[in-house]
């Protein structure tokens, strides 16, 4: 039966688990991964702007010896004329192996993996979730701090429209002794369906506030995220809203020699670019463990 990658819990810790060692393994020995998809084809159909999870699957499937097709922009194909996301994706699995797909509307990835049958990944579903990322932010965690269990993470910004959140709570709750520090604005909490499903159901420990400053030296992983300006239906809000969090070194002061500062970009204004050249700054080191990840999910999903 083929597996698609729709939400982070599809994958049991054990199957992530196994593709962070893969994923390790990439990093060591890349000349043994470089004809693993040699004649496999990945449609890459984002109807959303992205650099990094495009590029990334695309860098991905190169390494692995493998070919790319698809569209950046949806106003080039014949989504344009009207056509739905069953045919477009039914379409290519006439010519492709596997499908990565980000769309705006929630559950259109899932949708789409209704009807094929070829592997399908949610690179992003509305303010939905985000899986591949969260793939990339374990695998980073698991290599800045040796571990994934007994950990202080806090998310700061947008938790309400931010997809990346939502999928790193539900995929962090199945570790041990993890708590979450949730700070955000009054109008950018949580979604009730991950305090209540989530948090509450698998009584993990969390906290909500609006201080960075009252939690940070308790904090091992800070996840920072913008606010996601194009889930606005007002400007205004948005504006008024948009500079909640900016971090910037003084912030740090009393923050953990070993934190380690995470954001899945892109940035806007919420990470001074001073904090950049600090050591704790993970972000950067994130976005390039996105490919090693996402390849080994690739060999997972072809399962080669
Ligand atoms: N983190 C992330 O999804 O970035 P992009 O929107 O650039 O793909």
């Amino acid at each position: 039966m083929k597996k698609d990658l729709i939400d982070i819990l599809d994958l049991t810790n054990n199957e992530i688990d196994e593709m962070i060692n893969v994923a390790f393994d990439i990093v060591e020995n890349p000349q043994n991964y470089y004809e693993k998809c040699k004649n496999k084809k990945m449609a890459i159909l984002f109807y959303e702007p992205s650099t990094r999870t495009r590029l990334s699957f695309e860098s991905a499937m190169l390494d692995l010896g493998g070919n790319v097709l698809g569209f950046s922009e949806a106003g080039s194909s014949s989504v344009s004329k009207g056509e739905s996301v069953a045919d477009t994706a039914k379409t290519l699995e006439c010519f492709t192996d596997i499908i990565t797909m980000r769309h705006p509307k929630e559950g259109a990835p899932f949708v789409a993996s209704q009807n094929v049958n070829i592997p399908v990944i949610n690179a992003g579903d509305g303010s939905h979730n985000h899986p591949t990322q969260t793939l990339t932010d374990l695998f980073t965690i698991k290599r800045e701090k040796g571990r994934l269990d007994n950990l202080t993470i806090a998310c700061c910004g947008d938790l309400k429209f931010g997809r990346t959140v939502h999928s790193l709570i539900s995929a962090m709750s199945r570790y041990e002794n993890i708590k979450f520090i949730l700070i955000s604005p009054n109008e950018l909490k949580i979604p009730e369906h991950i305090r209540s499903e989530i948090l509450l159901k698998n009584n993990i420990e969390f906290i909500e506030t609006a201080s960075l400053e009252k939690y940070i030296s308790e904090i091992d992983i800070l996840y920072m995220t913008r606010v996601q300006r194009e889930r606005f239906f007002n400007e205004e809000e948005y504006i008024r809203l948009k500079d909640s969090y900016i971090l910037t070194p003084d912030k740090l002061i009393t923050a953990k020699k070993d934190l380690s500062i995470l954001h899945p970009l892109p940035r806007v204004n919420e990470i001074s670019v001073e904090i950049d050249k600090d050591s704790r700054a993970a972000y950067f080191r994130q976005a390039k463990n996105g490919k090693f990840i996402r390849m080994a999910l690739i060999l997972k999903l072809l399962g080669l």
